[in-house]
């Protein structure tokens, strides 16, 4: 039997399920990418009749979603949405993270700009206190994958290729490791000066509105 001891998966269903109360009614919802948001789009197919659809961050989500019976929307034809729920690969107490551990980064943070709330669900896993431990993805254009990756050698990174990953876009992930993020959003704004970067997954200078740990909302930031 599982219980929530031995359920690996505990942390990031009962996330999951706590940003399913922040759905409203008649609304269109954000909807990220990963193993922690399809226990998100689980819960939103329960609410479906509720909700007049969602925007997807990809290809990924956009199947799960339509195979739930919810609408996919374009993001062009539905303007500012109400919320945004997402995973995260790190959190720092700031509420700033690291994404695109599964490839989807530019599409997330389009749609996470477009939201007024952002609610990051993750598990306790996730929280750290300086951002860098997980390697730090950035999508480039194909062919500037050496060009951006001696650039992020001179910012003091180890870029590495996720070779045979081509994101939703058609576009290339560097995976940078051995960083440690001490000034997230001054980084964002460097690496986005790159020629050839597309994105960045450092959502810094937009970090999450909320972000629940399980079940749990995290404190507020130090002052
Ligand atoms: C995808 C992401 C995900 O939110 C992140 O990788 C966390 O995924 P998971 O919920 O599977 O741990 O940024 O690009």
């Amino acid at each position: 039997m599982t219980t929530a001891a031995t359920d690996p998966n505990a942390g990031k269903r009962a996330a999951a399920e706590a940003a399913l109360k922040e759905v409203q009614d008649d609304s269109v919802v954000g909807v990220g990418t990963g193993s922690t948001v399809r226990f998100f789009i689980e819960g939103l197919a329960r609410m479906r009749a509720r909700i007049e659809g969602a925007v997807s961050s990809s290809e990924q989500s956009s199947a799960l979603l339509r195979a739930a019976g919810i609408p996919v929307l374009d993001l062009n034809a539905v303007g500012p949405i109400p919320l945004y729920v997402d995973g995260a690969d790190e959190c720092d107490p700031w509420r700033r993270l690291i994404k695109g551990g599964g490839a989807a980064l530019t599409r997330e943070k389009i749609v996470a700009e477009a939201a007024q709330r952002f609610v990051c669900i993750i598990d306790p896993s996730k929280r750290v206190e300086v951002l860098g431990r997980f390697p730090l993805p950035v999508e480039v254009i194909p062919m500037a994958r050496s060009l951006v990756a001696r650039a992020l050698v001179q910012l003091g990174g180890q870029p590495v290729w996720r070779d045979g990953t081509t994101t939703d876009n058609g576009n290339w992930i560097l995976d940078v490791h051995g960083l440690r993020i001490t000034d997230p959003v001054g980084l964002e704004r460097e690496i986005n000066q790159i020629p050839g970067v597309v994105s960045v997954g450092l959502f810094a200078r937009r970090p999450a509105d909320v972000v629940l740990i399980g079940a749990t909302p995290m404190a507020d930031p130090p002052r």
